[in-house]
């Protein structure tokens, strides 16, 4: 039994040692529950969208609705490239949009990944101006940095 708890706890370490940092990260849950987790923040990301484009539209936008999307779509973006351990693309067998150009080309995810949180901190600074124009004009930018992932490295939702 002891002899059982050491060679565990030895496997334990090596594994740590060897297993790269977003993959330790994610190690407690399966790749399916990452993948289903991911497309949950994704989503909500997109309705946090929505929920700004719906405020400029009303041409007065409520500035704690429009702060409070924001910031959220500014917390995700900081989080997301830790959403793509290896492991979760088509390989896990689980319906996904990510494509395989993730991992083969990790640092042009991380770029594009990188041009998220300026855009989305200066969509916070733009909502809580609570002026539609300036809101509107903030919020294509941001748009630019989502397209800009999406086009390479997502599967189109009509393929998809
Ligand atoms: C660095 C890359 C990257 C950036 C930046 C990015 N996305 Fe995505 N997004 C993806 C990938 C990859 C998927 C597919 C995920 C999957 O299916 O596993 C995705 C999927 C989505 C989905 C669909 C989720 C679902 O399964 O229903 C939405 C909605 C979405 N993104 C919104 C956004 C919004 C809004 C932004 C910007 C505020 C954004 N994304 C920025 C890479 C990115």
């Amino acid at each position: 039994m002891r002899l059982m708890v050491q060679k565990f706890v030895i496997l334990l370490v090596g594994s740590a040692i060897v297993m790269p940092a977003g993959y330790l990260a994610a190690a407690e849950l399966t790749p399916a529950e990452i993948i289903k987790t991911r497309q949950e923040h994704l989503k909500d990301m997109g309705a946090s969208m929505k929920a700004i484009v719906d405020q400029v539209k009303t041409g007065k936008p409520d500035v704690s609705i429009a702060t409070d999307a924001a910031k959220k779509i500014a917390a995700y973006s900081r989080e997301l490239p830790k959403w793509f351990p290896k492991g979760t693309g088509d390989e896990a067998g689980i319906k996904t949009a990510a494509k395989p150009e993730i991992w083969a080309q990790p640092d042009d995810f991380q770029a594009a990944a990188e041009k998220l949180p300026p855009e989305a901190d200066k969509l916070v600074e733009a909502a809580a101006t609570g002026d539609a124009a300036m809101i509107g004009a903030q919020l294509q930018a941001t748009g630019k940095a989502c397209q800009g992932c999406h086009k390479v490295f997502r599967v189109p939702p009509q393929e998809h």
